[in-house]
């Protein structure tokens, strides 16, 4: 979910539905907003996306005034609906949360005891409901009350009836920020939604109580003692929160790779070899590491698929990778010696952040790699390595993937040189290679009429497989992910010599077969894989490089890659599995920037 506030001289509902508009990747559920108006608090929600909420605004009147909160919602508990939605409250306090109130369940029997009535089945209307039980005049003293009774991850923005001037916001795990601008403040869950406005913003910390007026912010802890806070400034620029003449952020996105690319590895080097002192963690600490742990969700935890592949081929380092939901309840077997990378875009995946305490509970060395600056997995791990994609407002994650994919070579040609496996000319070799992909990508990025053609041969499919060996197994995985989440094809990725143990069997004549097959003392077996679906009636596109030897007969379509380094391939494979996902999704007329049922950053276990 993401939760903004304003307050200032604008129209504050328009400012509202502006920054929340920009958080919508955060979830796209429901949406609300809650604005003081003539005395009182005037509140507006609705089911469905922003443009919902707009058109009920639109039609039933807008909220006038210059104070209020507003919510967009990935659901948790209770369905999206009308009531669900946020803000929740009774009119005399409304409140909008991000997270997870774990406790609820005994706060609502508690206040059920009291003669409270539940409209919603959320958990933050029980916090809304406890503050009112609470309040006594003192938005403050009720909030420390409330705060004490209450567990769980949130981000909480607050109106009070009778404070017409003022916003107050706490949090604990979940992530917030205060915008600060002249004569108007901001509260969001992210950078982006206040961009527009300005780019001057604090991070609260756990525990610690905003409380924001039109000219001052004021931030203490629980114990009503002054925090001193640093005021950051964030160096995106507006453009990089808006669509920019391209038709979705997805695909404006795909094309920020090679700067992304370029912007990541930028200065991370001495005498020519990757050098990531400025994180904390020297060549020195990286070649004593026992064992080496990757954790993460999603497409960063196929980006850490690559990384294991990598890492165990150049350095020659046993790398086990988890995703993080498994890792921390399965007792990993990690401790002092061994290094946990966490991968993370957002910087706030509950289930990562969650893994990186236990990971440093038990003694382990945490690194992580993420894009969100002054996020919580950033935070809160040893070391941190900042990927600089810029912000990512796509649901499904492509230059975020590539620059967490350029981390994992840094690291890899970092640990195969300071291990001895490599010394340092061939060390520079790789760099150099590696640092040609820019313009490699750039290259690839031009012709994209091949991809629209194979979409178009995709988009009736029921369902698809994506196969691979080594490296191509690893993308093939992120393929078949973003294909099947934004165009809702049924899809599955297999080790193209797995196939034959079970999966073979769902062939059918047409069923589309997308085999990656760019490493060269691989391909004839890969070939071999194609030619066993091909003879059961696949219908097969093939990825391969160049100058790969393949018959004419093995497949339907060809898409042919740049010859490069077979360690280097999955940076140039990224590019066709991310177009051909997209097209698909666009032929089949789908919400590409927010697939159904999906959220961005998923602060919820
Ligand atoms: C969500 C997103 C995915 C993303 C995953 C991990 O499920 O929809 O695109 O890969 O979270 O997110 P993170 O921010 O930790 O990289």
């Amino acid at each position: 979910c993401g939760i903004v506030g304003y307050i200032g001289n604008r129209d504050c509902a328009q400012v509202l539905m502006d920054a929340l508009s920009k958080l919508e990747y955060r979830g796209y559920d429901s949406a609300g907003i809650a604005v003081h108006e003539n005395g009182g608090i005037s509140v507006v929600k609705a089911k469905g996306n922003l443009q919902m909420l707009r058109d009920k605004l639109e039609k039933g009147g807008t909220p006038q005034g210059h104070c209020g909160i507003g919510h967009t919602r990935w659901a948790t508990h209770g369905e999206p609906s009308d009531v669900n939605s946020h803000p929740h409250g009774n009119g005399k306090i409304e409140i909008v949360h991000n997270g997870i109130i774990e406790n609820y369940r005994e706060i609502k029997e508690f206040l059920l005891h009291k003669g409270y009535v539940f409209e919603s089945e959320t958990d933050t209307e029980t916090v809304a409901k406890l503050l009112d039980y609470y309040y006594e005049g003192s938005p403050e003293d009720t909030i420390i009350k409330v705060l004490g009774l209450i567990r769980g991850s949130y981000a909480l923005g607050m109106v009070f009836k009778d404070f017409p001037d003022r916003i107050f916001a706490v949090r604990k795990d979940s992530p917030l920020i205060i915008g600060v601008g002249e004569n108007e403040n901001f509260i969001a869950s992210d950078v982006p939604a206040i961009l527009k406005y300005t780019r001057d913003y604090y991070l609260i910390e756990s525990d610690e109580i905003a409380e924001i007026k039109m000219g001052s912010i004021r931030i203490f802890d629980i114990r009503k003692e002054a925090v001193s806070k640093e005021l950051h400034t964030a160096t995106w620029d507006v453009d990089a929160a808006e669509k920019g003449g391209y038709e979705h952020f997805m695909l404006k996105e795909i094309h920020e790779q090679p700067v992304a690319i370029a912007k990541t590895i930028a200065g991370r080097f001495k005498d020519g070899i990757p050098d990531f002192s400025e994180s904390g963690i020297t060549a020195e600490m990286l070649g004593k590491y026992k064992r080496i742990y990757m954790v993460a969700c999603g497409t960063a935890m196929h980006a850490g698929l690559v990384g294991k592949y990598l890492i165990e081929k150049l350095a020659r380092v046993e790398v086990t990778v988890d995703i993080a939901s498994e890792f921390r309840y399965r007792s990993p077997l990690i401790g002092e010696g061994d290094l946990v990378i966490l991968i993370s875009q957002s910087g706030e995946t509950a289930d990562t952040l969650a893994a990186l305490k236990l990971s440093k509970k038990l003694g382990a060395d945490t690194l992580s790699v993420v894009n969100v600056i002054g996020s919580s997995i950033a935070r809160e791990s040893d070391y941190v390595i900042y990927t600089h994609a810029g912000p990512e407002i796509s649901v499904a994650s492509t230059k975020a993937y590539s620059v967490q994919l350029t981390i994992m070579y840094m690291l890899a040609f970092q640990l195969a040189y300071v291990r001895g496996v490599i010394d340092a000319d061939q060390c520079r070799e790789y760099v150099r290679k590696f640092q040609e992909i820019p313009d490699e990508i750039t290259a690839l990025l031009e012709d994209k009429e091949q991809y629209q053609y194979i979409a178009s041969k995709l988009m009736n499919a029921d369902s698809l497989l994506y196969i691979g060996r080594g490296l191509d197994y690893a993308t093939s995985m992120e393929g078949s992910l973003k294909l099947k989440e934004i165009s809702y094809i049924h899809s599955e990725s297999y080790a193209a010599g797995e196939l034959k143990h079970g999966t073979i069997s769902l062939i059918t004549e047409g069923m589309p077969v997308i085999a990656i097959a760019t490493q060269e003392d691989l391909l004839e077996k890969t070939i071999s894989n194609v030619l066993e679906v091909k003879a059961r009636g696949a219908m097969v596109v093939m990825l391969c490089k160049e100058k790969a030897q393949v018959a004419s007969n093995v497949a339907d379509y060809m898409i042919r890659l740049p010859d490069c380094e077979d360690f280097l391939a999955p940076m140039l494979t990224s590019i066709p599995i991310q177009l051909l996902a997209y097209y698909t999704a666009v032929l089949k007329g789908r919400d590409v920037d927010k697939p159904r049922n999906l959220a961005k950053s998923v602060t919820v276990e």
